[in-house]
C-alpha cells in the first residue's frame, strides 16, 4: 500500500483506493461468464484478465499480436481465449469481432482496457492523430461491431482517466483530429479520454430499456507500461514517487473489474467510476449533444475505413 493510501478511507460500494481486483471479487463466482478484455498482455489488463479467470470466467483477451496475446494467456489460470486486435488498424479490429462473431462467443462484459499515453511527438494513423484512434476510434470500432454478442444483462466498461481533466477546453476538437492545428501530448491523451468517457454515456443512452449498461472508469495512477512514452526524467520521478502515492497494479485493475462484475451495480450505467466508487467527471463529460457528435463523427470515421 503506498502512504497516501493509508490516509484514505472506503466509499460508499465498500471498497476504495486500497481495494484489489480480487478483493472486489471475494465470493463471487463467474463460472459460466465469458469477458473481453482489451490490452491483455500488460499492467491493469493482465491483472484484469487473470483475476476474472480466477474466478471462473472465460477471458476473451485480446492484444496487439496473437503472439502477444497467447503469450500473456498461456500464464493464466483458467480459461482463456486469445485473438490480435491491433486498435490503430480497422482490418485487425474487424478480424478479431467477426472471430467472436464466428466462434458464436456472448460476451458478459467488454473491458476497454488498452490504450497508450503522452506521445511526446504528433503521431497518427490513417490521418487521426493516434492516441485519439487508438484509445478511441479502434474502441468505438471493436464495442459497436460486438454489440450483437452482448447477453441481454452485457456490460460495456471504458478505461478513461482522470487525465480526461486535461482534454481542450473545447471538449473534442472535432475540427482538430488530425493534430495538425496543434497538439500537445497530455492535451491530447486528456482528449482521447474524455472521448472514452463520452463514448460510454451515449452507449448507456442507446441501452436505455434494456438491461445493458455502458460506464466508464479512472483506475488510479499506477505504474504500468504506460510510461514508455514520457521522457526519462520523468519517468523516473514517477519510479520515485510511486510508493508514496501510486497504486500498485492489483489495485489499479479493482474498478474495472468491480464496474464489470459487481452484482450492486446491474442497473448502474452512464457512470464514470473511481477507487470503485461512482464519482464526478469533468463537467462536458456528462454533455448529451457532444457525446451524441462524437458518436456520429466517429461512426462516419469508421465508414470511410471501411
Ligand atoms: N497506469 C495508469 O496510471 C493509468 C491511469 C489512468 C488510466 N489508465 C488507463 O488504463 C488502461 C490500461 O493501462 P495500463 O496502465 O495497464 O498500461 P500498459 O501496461 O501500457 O497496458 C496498455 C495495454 O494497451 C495495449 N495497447 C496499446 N496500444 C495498442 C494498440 N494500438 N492496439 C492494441 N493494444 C494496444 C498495450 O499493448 P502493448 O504492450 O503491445 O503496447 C498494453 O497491453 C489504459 O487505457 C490507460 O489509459 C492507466
Amino acid at each position: 500500500m503506498s502512504i497516501y493510501g493509508w490516509f484514505t478511507s472506503k466509499g460508499t460500494s465498500g471498497f476504495g483506493y486500497n481495494s484489489t481486483a480480487e478483493e472486489v471479487t471475494e465470493g463471487l463466482s463467474l463460472d459460466g461468464k465469458t469477458m473481453l478484455v482489451t490490452g491483455c498482455n500488460s499492467g491493469l489488463g493482465h491483472e484484469a484478465m487473470r483475476v476474472l479467470a480466477l474466478r471462473g470466467a472465460r477471458v476473451v483477451g485480446t492484444a496487439r499480436t496473437l503472439e502477444k496475446t497467447k503469450a500473456a494467456c498461456d500464464g493464466i489460470r483458467g480459461k482463456t481465449i486469445p485473438l490480435a486486435c491491433e486498435l490503430s488498424d480497422p482490418a485487425s479490429v474487424r478480424a478479431c469481432a467477426e472471430e467472436v462473431k464466428r466462434q458464436r462467443i456472448k460476451l458478459d462484459a467488454i473491458i476497454a482496457n488498452a490504450g497508450i499515453m503522452a506521445l511526446p511527438e504528433l503521431e497518427k494513423a490513417h490521418g487521426y492523430e493516434l492516441q485519439f484512434f487508438t484509445n478511441h476510434v479502434g474502441h468505438f470500432l471493436l464495442v459497436t461491431s460486438l454489440l450483437d454478442q452482448l447477453t441481454e444483462t452485457g456490460r460495456v466498461v471504458m478505461l478513461s482517466s482522470d487525465a480526461h481533466r486535461r482534454a481542450p477546453e473545447a471538449g473534442i476538437e472535432l475540427d482538430n483530429l488530425d493534430g495538425a492545428k496543434g497538439y500537445g501530448e497530455w492535451r491530447n491523451y486528456g482528449q482521447s479520454k474524455l472521448a472514452n468517457l463520452l463514448f460510454a454515456k451515449e452507449l448507456s443512452r442507446r441501452f436505455a430499456g434494456t438491461k445493458k449498461t455502458a460506464n466508464a472508469v479512472h483506475p488510479g495512477v499506477i505504474r504500468t507500461n504506460l510510461t514508455r512514452h514520457m521522457n526519462p526524467v520523468a519517468r523516473f520521478l514517477f519510479l520515485a514517487i510511486s510508493p508514496l502515492f501510486l497504486k500498485t497494479v492489483p489495485q489499479g485493475a479493482a474498478t474495472e473489474v468491480f464496474v464489470a462484475t459487481s452484482p450492486t451495480l446491474a442497473d448502474v450505467s452512464g457512470e464514470y467510476f473511481a477507487d470503485c466508487n461512482v464519482a464526478v467527471p469533468r463537467r462536458d463529460a456528462n454533455d448529451v449533444e457532444l457525446a451524441k457528435k462524437l458518436w456520429d463523427v466517429t461512426e462516419k470515421i469508421v465508414a470511410e475505413l471501411a
